[in-house]
This record gives C-alpha cells, sequence and structure tokens, in this order.
C-alpha cells in the first residue's frame, strides 16, 4: 500500500485532480495495487481560505506521504511548487516530450527528456530594489550543476535510445554562471564513455526544438531555460495537455503536469487530464525504482499504453483535436484498464 499526497489545486487542477483519483481507484480495484490518497490543499484557494499558499498541515502531510502528487496551482505557484522543490531537494525536474499518434503536432517521432536543474538559477526569489533597478540573483553551483549532469546521463543511459546528452547554456554570455554549468557537464560525461556529449546556446536549442527534435535524446540545462524549453517541447508533440512532469530528489519525489493551472478553461470540463494521467505513469516508474516493485512498472506501461490507445482510436480532448469532455476521456480510460 503506498500514502499518496493529493495537491487538488487551483483552475483545471480540481478537474484533473477528479480524473487521476479515477484512475488511481481502477487501478486499486482492477489491477491489485493499493493506494491511500490524501487530498489537500494549497495554491491560491489554500491562501484565501487559511492565509497561506502551502499550510503546515498539507506539508506535514506531505513529509509523511510516500509521494506526492500535485495538480496546478495559480498566481501563488512559487510559493508552492518552487518552495517544496527546494525544501524538500527536489532537485531534478524530468519533462519527456513524447509523441502520440494523431496529435496536432509538428512532429509525429518524437521521444525526449529535459532533465532540469530544479533549485537554483533565478528560481531562488533572491531579487532586491537597488537605486531604482531590480537585481535578481543567479546562483549556479558546482555540487548542483554536478549532481544534475550525472542525473541526465543516468537518464539517457537508462533509456538506453540515442545515448546523447545535450548540456543547454549560454555560457558566452553569462561567462561565470553557465561557465560552471558546462564545465560541470563537461567533467561528468568523462564519466559515461558509451554516451555522447554535446553543447549547444540556449537559442540555438530553442531553434533546434523546432527544426528537428528527433535528433535529442535528453537535454540538461539551468532552471529559467528548462522551464521554457519544456513549454517549447510539449507544444511540438501536440501542447501541454500532453505533458507530465516529475520533482526528484534522492528521498523523495513529487509528481505534476507541465502546465498550470488554466484559468480561462476552469470549470467547463475540457481540459485534457492526460498530462496529470502521465504524470501517475512517472510516479509508478519512480515507485516501482525505490522500492523494487515491479507491479508498478507494468502497471506503468499499462497506464501509458492505454493513454496511446485512447487518443490512437480518436478518442480525444478538445486541446488535441477531439470532442470530448475530461470526464469522459477519463472514463474511455479507466474501461480499458483491466
Ligand atoms: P497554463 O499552463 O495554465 O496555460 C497555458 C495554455 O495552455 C492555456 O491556453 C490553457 O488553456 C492551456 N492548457 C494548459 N493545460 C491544459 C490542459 N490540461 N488541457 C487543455 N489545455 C491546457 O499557463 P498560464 O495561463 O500562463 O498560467 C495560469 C496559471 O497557472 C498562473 O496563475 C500561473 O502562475 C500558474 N502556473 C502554475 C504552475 C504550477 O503549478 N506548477 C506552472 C505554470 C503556471
Amino acid at each position: 500500500m503506498y500514502n499518496i499526497s493529493l495537491i487538488t489545486g487551483d483552475g483545471i487542477g480540481p478537474e484533473l485532480s477528479e480524473s487521476v483519483v479515477t484512475v488511481l481507484n481502477t487501478i486499486n480495484d482492477k489491477l491489485d495495487l493499493k493506494f491511500s490518497i490524501k487530498e489537500l490543499q494549497a495554491g491560491d484557494i489554500a491562501l484565501k481560505n487559511t492565509g497561506k499558499a502551502l499550510p503546515d498541515e498539507t506539508l506535514d502531510a506531505i513529509k509523511s506521504s510516500d509521494v506526492c502528487l500535485k495538480a496546478p496551482v495559480g498566481e501563488s505557484a512559487a510559493d508552492v511548487i518552487v518552495v517544496l522543490r527546494r525544501m524538500l531537494d527536489l532537485y531534478a525536474n524530468i519533462r519527456p516530450a513524447k509523441s502520440y499518434p494523431h496529435m496536432p503536432a509538428l512532429h509525429d517521432d518524437i521521444d525526449m527528456v529535459i532533465v532540469r536543474e530544479n533549485t537554483e538559477d533565478l528560481y531562488t526569489g533572491k531579487e532586491f530594489a537597488v537605486d531604482g533597478a531590480g537585481v535578481a540573483l543567479r546562483i549556479i553551483s558546482e555540487d548542483a550543476s554536478k549532481r544534475i549532469a550525472k542525473y541526465a546521463f543516468e537518464t539517457s543511459k537508462q533509456r538506453g535510445q540515442k545515448n546523447k546528452v545535450t548540456c543547454v547554456h549560454k555560457s558566452n554570455v553569462m561567462r561565470l554562471t553557465d561557465g560552471i554549468f558546462s564545465k560541470a557537464c563537461k567533467e561528468v560525461a568523462q564519466d559515461y564513455p558509451g554516451i555522447s556529449f554535446e553543447e549547444m546556446y540556449v537559442d540555438a536549442c530553442a531553434m533546434n526544438l523546432i527544426r528537428q527534435p528527433q535528433s535529442f535524446d535528453v537535454i540538461v540545462t539551468t532552471n529559467l531555460f528548462g522551464d521554457i524549453l519544456s513549454d517549447e517541447s510539449s507544444q511540438v508533440v501536440g501542447g501541454l495537455g500532453m505533458a507530465p512532469a516529475a520533482n526528484i530528489g534522492d528521498k523523495f519525489a513529487l509528481f505534476e503536469p507541465v502546465h498550470g493551472a488554466a484559468f480561462d478553461i476552469a470549470g467547463k470540463q475540457i481540459a485534457n487530464p492526460s498530462s496529470f494521467i502521465l504524470s501517475v505513469k512517472m510516479m509508478l516508474d519512480w515507485l516501482s525504482q525505490k522500492h523494487n516493485d515491479a507491479k508498478c512498472s507494468e502497471v506503468a506501461s499499462k497506464l501509458e499504453s492505454t493513454v496511446h490507445d485512447v487518443v490512437k482510436s480518436g478518442i480525444k480532448t478538445k486541446d488535441i483535436g477531439g470532442d470530448k469532455t475530461t470526464k469522459e476521456f477519463t472514463n474511455e480510460i479507466v474501461s480499458r484498464l483491466v
């Protein structure tokens, strides 16, 4: 039995959470993998109700769970997810971009992963007002850079596909900070002779993600660049509605869609729950590795192939060219999970 803490979120968060609870309950009943789910508040709704975007009881419940699922939150995202990533030392943000059938996509043959450093860079929130100007600290350390580089090489090795890591930075302009990042990646590359290594400036990478995304296997990059490039890579394969993510540390992990609370479509039952369902797939893979539990890995593969088969049969939400509601799409997934 795995104890899952679930932040139900803002905007489309509650609709997506309902979908994921339905999927987990189905796995629980039909596939003999047991979960206990504790629903928690964080984000704009928690701020309104309790005065805190990340209430203490939510944090305590997350810490005492085996793993956390987080639906998107709204304007208070920095006080929730950025804080959780740092507090729980979830240093690796993993954002796969994978082609699914019949997507309104630029390409249909992509399978790559962005490994984003999750604890440093401009996202530490160290900003000051100085003489009428805003100043933000960009912190890039050798230790954190090496740690994420190692994670990226291990990811490429495990995938066993193109065996390639692309280190993305802008060291021609940010010579010290990105110089440290680039040097750390180069040093770690020496320990992985079977994996080819290349470096690319972030602007060229943004272009190549459109021009020839098939050439990538694993991209490793700093926090801000990774945030932006992963929205781009998910659009290249069909959109944010298909984009899951993992935040992984040595002891704990949190899984969430790449996208935000999408207030423009909230409450309309048109959000695509695949992003969150595929985050559950990533969670199951992580649980499988952590607890050496083959059943988790088996169910993870089944869940992913079910999403694949459902969209292949033309059952899709509006964002990817279909007409199904969030609930109808979810029901189709669970009806095939046997
Ligand atoms: P967004 O990612 O919420 O939405 C961008 C566009 O993608 C919108 O048109 C939206 O309708 C669409 N979209 C997103 N997810 C979708 C899904 N599952 N199905 C169908 N369409 C989907 O970005 P935006 O509008 O910039 O941010 C909205 C709020 O989300 C903000 O308050 C922001 O702070 C927050 N946010 C939270 C994040 C988190 O919790 N990790 C991450 C990013 C933003």
